[in-house]
C-alpha cells in the first residue's frame, strides 16, 4: 500500500510542499503520496484525533497549527520544544512525534556557502524568527544577534526564551540610527511577499559592509525588493526558496532516512521556480 503523508494547515492554497515531496518520492522510486489537508481551525483537535485512526506516515504542520499541535503529540523533540513550534510529525508505532526542521533548513544554505557570521541582524520576531535565532545560536561563530521588530515585546520574548546573552533587541524605528554593520541580515517578516507592497523595512546601506550576506525567508517573489537592493550593493544573497527545500529535505529524512541528491535538488528547484513564475 502507498505510504501517505500530508501538510496540515489553513489555508493551504499556496503550499509548495506537495510538489517537493511528490517529486522526491517519484525520483527515489518510493511508493508514497503527499497530500494537502486543509483543516478548519475550529475543528482542529477533533480532526487530528480522527487522523490518528487512519494510517499516516508523517505530516508537515504549518500556519496556524505549529504551536497548537503540541498537546496532541505523544512526544516532542527537544529542539522543537525550545523553538516552540512543530513543523514535522513522524507517525510511529509509539505515537506521533513532533520535530522542527525549519532551523536546519535555514542553516543549510549558510553552511553550503561557508558563511559563518559573527554579527547578525534579524528582522522580525514571529514564528520564523524563533527558528532562525535558534539555528544561529548553534553556530559557534555568532557573537552578536540583534532582533529588530515592529513590536519590541515579541523580540524581548525571544531573548528571554533563548537565554540570549548574545541577543539585543530593538524596535524597527531604531534601525536607522543603529550605526553598525552586520555580517548577516535575515528578513523573517512577511514584508516583501507577493500581493503586498513591494518594500523593505531596512536601508541595507546603513547595516551592511562589503562582505555581508542578505538572506530573505520570503520566497514569493523569488527575488524580493530586499534581495534586489542587496544585489545592487554587490552583496551575497540567499533566497527563501532554499530554506523551503532544505526544511523539506530534513523532514523527508526523518520519515524515509533518505536525502535529496544533487540531481533531485535541482529538479525540485526547477519545478518550484516554474510554479512560482506561473
Ligand atoms: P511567521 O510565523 O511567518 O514568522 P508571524 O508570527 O505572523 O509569522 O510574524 C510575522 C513577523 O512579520 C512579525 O515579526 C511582524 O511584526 P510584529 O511582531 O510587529 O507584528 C512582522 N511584520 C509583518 N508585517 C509587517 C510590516 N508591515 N512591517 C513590519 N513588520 C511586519
Amino acid at each position: 500500500m502507498k505510504k501517505r503523508f500530508a501538510i496540515i494547515g489553513f489555508p493551504l492554497g499556496h503550499s509548495l510542499s506537495p510538489l517537493i515531496h511528490n517529486t522526491a518520492f517519484k525520483h527515489l522510486g518510493l511508493s508514497a503520496q503527499y497530500l494537502k489537508l486543509e483543516i478548519d481551525p475550529h475543528d482542529f483537535e477533533s480532526t487530528i484525533e480522527q487522523l490518528k485512526n487512519v494510517n499516516w506516515q508523517g505530516f508537515n504542520v504549518t500556519i496556524p497549527f505549529k504551536e497548537k499541535i503540541f498537546p496532541l503529540l505523544s512526544k516532542t523533540d527537544q529542539d522543537a520544544s525550545q523553538i516552540g513550534a512543530v513543523n514535522t510529525i513522524h507517525c510511529t508505532s509509539n505515537g506521533w512525534i513532533g520535530y522542527n526542521t525549519d532551523w536546519l533548513g535555514f542553516l543549510k544554505p549558510l553552511e553550503q556557502r561557508n558563511v559563518f557570521p559573527e554579527t547578525c541582524l534579524i528582522l522580525g520576531a514571529g514564528g520564523a524568527a524563533r527558528a532562525v535565532v535558534f539555528g544561529l545560536l548553534k553556530l559557534p561563530s555568532v557573537q552578536k544577534l540583534v532582533i529588530a521588530n515592529r513590536t519590541i515585546e515579541k523580540a524581548e520574548k525571544i531573548k528571554n526564551d533563548f537565554n540570549g546573552q548574545l541577543i539585543q533587541t530593538i524596535s524597527l524605528s531604531q534601525l536607522d540610527s543603529l550605526n553598525s554593520a552586520f555580517d548577516l541580515i535575515v528578513n523573517t517578516t512577511s514584508v516583501g511577499m507577493k500581493g503586498r507592497k513591494a518594500q523593505t523595512i531596512v536601508d541595507l546601506e546603513k547595516v551592511t559592509h562589503q562582505n555581508s550576506t542578505v538572506y530573505d525567508l520570503v520566497y514569493n517573489p523569488l527575488r524580493t525588493v530586499l534581495l534586489r537592493q542587496a544585489e545592487t550593493l554587490s552583496l551575497q544573497t540567499i533566497e527563501g526558496l532554499e530554506m523551503l527545500v532544505f526544511q523539506a529535505e530534513a523532514a523527508f529524512k526523518i520519515w524515509t532516512r533518505k536525502t535529496f541528491d544533487d540531481h533531485l535538488l535541482n529538479l525540485i528547484l526547477e519545478k518550484l521556480k516554474n510554479e512560482l513564475n506561473k
